[in-house]
């Protein structure tokens, strides 16, 4: 089967898992934005096994919409409405691709988007296969894409069957963040960055993503998932390629995509004396949670690109569920001045992605007399805010599946490469470490940060106030 060919635009987008919560929280908010900017004009099928009518899905989506799209829209909102379609039925009953068929009527391009737990993926991909549905489509797939290398190599198998590699969209949401896509724009676009992006002037660099919840009500999937599955291999890989990788050719598509692979095919294999992992006090009581389960809810590691950037520059990246700050930031450390008696902080390159503010910081050092090095730390900064960070990932991302094109999307040998790079601390068997929720996590993850000035911790933004024009 040929993939649609390359641009054309889908003409119909098919969602399964229509009642489910990433369709409420994400997909409808998204729906409407995409309708405020002119990039929705076709049917909008969702499918799923609810017993539900046509309308209760346009009121669940009203619903959705106002609790996590910044309100409903009347004209756009009535035009989302139009473009609904509902089919019920069960994933594993033939009858229901069938109605989907007659749905799609002439539709020759429809996007399937599988918002569904993975264990679906493998029926689902089956049954579009053998109704027809799948004839000159592209599927998006959700993570998690595996849960360790073989099984990515598995399932990439099994959609591949029906779904040729091209009309596979993988979503990755930080790849969607314009906050994330920035740091391209950032090392590429602007001449003075990189002849200080390197080994040469860099000391290390330190990816957080910090979050001030728990697991919120997931155990049972977190439970089988961890700090690092959930959150590191995936959406911190994803921030670690762009920062990593050497420029990309502007002369074909999928240069980005084979820059972002390169770096994980030149980083080692974490070793476990190189991760340090934690689990929040109180994490054992949640529900779906297993008795005595050693799963970390905070993780740490230290790991290296053996490149001629970067070699020996420390890359290290730690995230956490109940932490003292909900942010994602990255902090990028030059090395200190030399000859200097009283050692002022080095300059660094700061960059906070989401979700409360986006900004970019140069960390520099002025003058202040009443200091013994005779400079105080201040910041050079470029600050802006998004209101729906997330809205905006997701309505970036379905609108560029729809419109063929995969650059922001994990390519089968990018999933690979970053499941290769965890593989050996995937399921270690310590004890993690106790902390307490509000804490920076364990203690004994400062270890990994101890040569190189320690963990650097996110504060709260000081955005000031919103002018009016980037308003929402
Ligand atoms: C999801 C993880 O993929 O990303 C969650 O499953 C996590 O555990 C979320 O909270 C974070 O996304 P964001 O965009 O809020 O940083």
């Amino acid at each position: 089967m040929l993939p649609p060919a390359a641009n054309s635009k889908s003409d119909a987008l098919v969602f399964f898992g229509a009642t489910g919560d990433l369709a409420y929280k994400k997909i409808f908010p998204a729906l409407q934005s995409m309708i405020q900017h002119g990039t929705l004009d076709v049917p909008v099928i969702g499918v799923a096994k609810n017993d539900w009518t046509l309308a209760q899905l346009q009121e669940r989506a009203a619903q959705s919409i106002t609790e996590f799209g910044g309100g409903i829209d009347p004209e756009a909102f009535a035009k989302l409405k139009g473009l609904m379609r509902y089919v019920d039925g069960d994933y594993r009953d033939p009858q229901t691709f069938a109605a989907l068929r007659k749905e799609l009527g002439a539709a020759s391009h429809p996007t399937h988007y599988l918002a569904i737990p993975p264990s679906l993926f493998d029926d689902v991909v089956e049954a579009l296969g053998a109704s027809g549905c799948a004839a000159g489509a592209r599927v998006i797939v959700e993570k998690p894409f595996g849960h360790n290398t073989a099984t990515a190599i598995a399932l990439t198998k099994s959609i591949q069957k029906v779904f040729p590699e091209p009309s596979v969209y993988r979503i990755d949401h930080y790849l969607g963040k314009s906050a994330v896509g920035n740091l391209v724009h950032f090392r590429f676009d602007n001449a003075i960055v990189e002849p200080v992006w390197s080994r040469n002037h860099i000391e290390c660099v330190q990816i957080t993503m910090a979050e001030d919840f728990g697991i919120a009500g997931r155990g049972k999937f977190y439970d089988e998932t961890g700090a690092i599955r959930d959150v590191i291999q995936n959406h911190l890989f994803q921030v670690v390629a762009f920062l990593a990788m050497e420029p990309p050719s502007r002369l074909y598509l999928e240069a980005l995509r084979d820059e972002q692979v390169k770096v994980f095919r030149s980083i080692p294999r974490i070793r476990a004396v190189d991760v340090v992992r934690g689990q929040m006090a109180g994490y054992l009581d949640e529900p779906g949670v297993a008795p005595g389960s050693k799963v970390e809810t905070y993780a740490a590691l230290r790991m290296e690109v053996e490149t001629w950037r970067w070699s020996g520059v420390p890359f290290l990246i730690r995230a956490g569920k109940s932490l003292p700050i909900t942010t994602t930031e990255v902090m990028v450390r030059l090395k200190p001045v030399p000859g200097h008696k009283h050692a002022p902080d080095p300059n660094h390159f700061r960059f906070r992605l989401g979700p409360d503010a986006l900004a970019i910081a140069l960390g520099i050092q002025v003058m202040d007399e009443s200091q013994p090095s005779g400079t105080r730390s201040a910041e050079l900064k470029a600050v802006t805010v998004s209101l729906h960070d997330e809205v905006e990932a997701y309505e970036r991302l379905l609108t560029e599946a729809m419109d063929g094109d995969p650059t922001l999307f994990v390519r089968e040998d990018l999933v690979e490469a970053q499941w290769q790079v965890v593989e050996d601390i995937l399921d270690l068997q310590d004890q993690p470490f106790p902390y307490q929720p509000g804490s920076w996590g364990p203690p004994e993850a400062d270890r990994l940060a101890a040569s190189v000035g320690g963990w650097h911790n996110p504060v709260p933004e000081n955005i000031g106030p919103v002018p009016e024009t980037i308003r929402k």
